[in-house]
């Protein structure tokens, strides 16, 4: 049978349950990672909200009484472990910060595309509080990045650059 873009949403649903549950293991090692406490405090509070989105995904299963699949979302594994080697080459500090915060929003455009799609597909097939819990969940996606960038700019990208070399030798 030909393939339809409910066949398609339903994909999207199962990688980004794949790619929630994954960000929910690795958010807090950077949390631990992280030398600056607005930074841990935005990893902390987004821990919590990742927790609410699959919560959010489950609620959608359940609605279209689907299952969950074991399919990993390989994307999310290679950019969590970009993530990790990144931690593990620097020391704390205000470049490491920096490079976490880099990698982070890398996540969280994935999921803003992600779940920006998933939104219109829910929308176009008509699958009624589908789309407005989809929107939440981007709304949240939107804000956490805003966070990050703001983090950035309010002086840990400067106080980065200044740091004393602090940056483990290159293996
Ligand atoms: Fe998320």
């Amino acid at each position: 049978m030909e393939k339809t873009i409910k066949d398609v949403f339903i994909d999207e649903l199962q990688n980004m349950l794949s790619a929630e549950e994954q960000i929910i293991e690795a958010l807090p090692d950077m949390v631990k990672a992280s030398e600056s406490t607005d930074l841990k405090n935005a990893f902390e509070s987004h821990l919590k909200e990742t927790k609410g989105q699959v919560e959010r995904l489950l609620k959608i299963f359940k609605l279209l009484d689907i299952e969950k699949t074991e399919k990993l979302c390989k994307a999310t594994k290679a950019l969590i472990d970009e993530g990790k080697e990144v931690i593990k080459k620097y020391n704390a500090s205000p470049a490491r910060d920096a490079a976490i915060i880099a990698r982070a929003q890398r996540i969280e455009h994935y999921e803003i595309s992600a779940y920006g799609s998933m939104r219109t597909f829910a929308k176009e097939l008509n699958l009624e509080e589908i789309p407005e819990l989809l929107q939440a969940t981007l709304d949240e996606e939107g804000h956490a990045d805003k966070k990050l960038t703001k983090i950035a700019e309010g002086g840990l990208i400067k106080s980065g650059v200044n740091h004393k070399a602090n940056i483990a030798k290159e293996k």
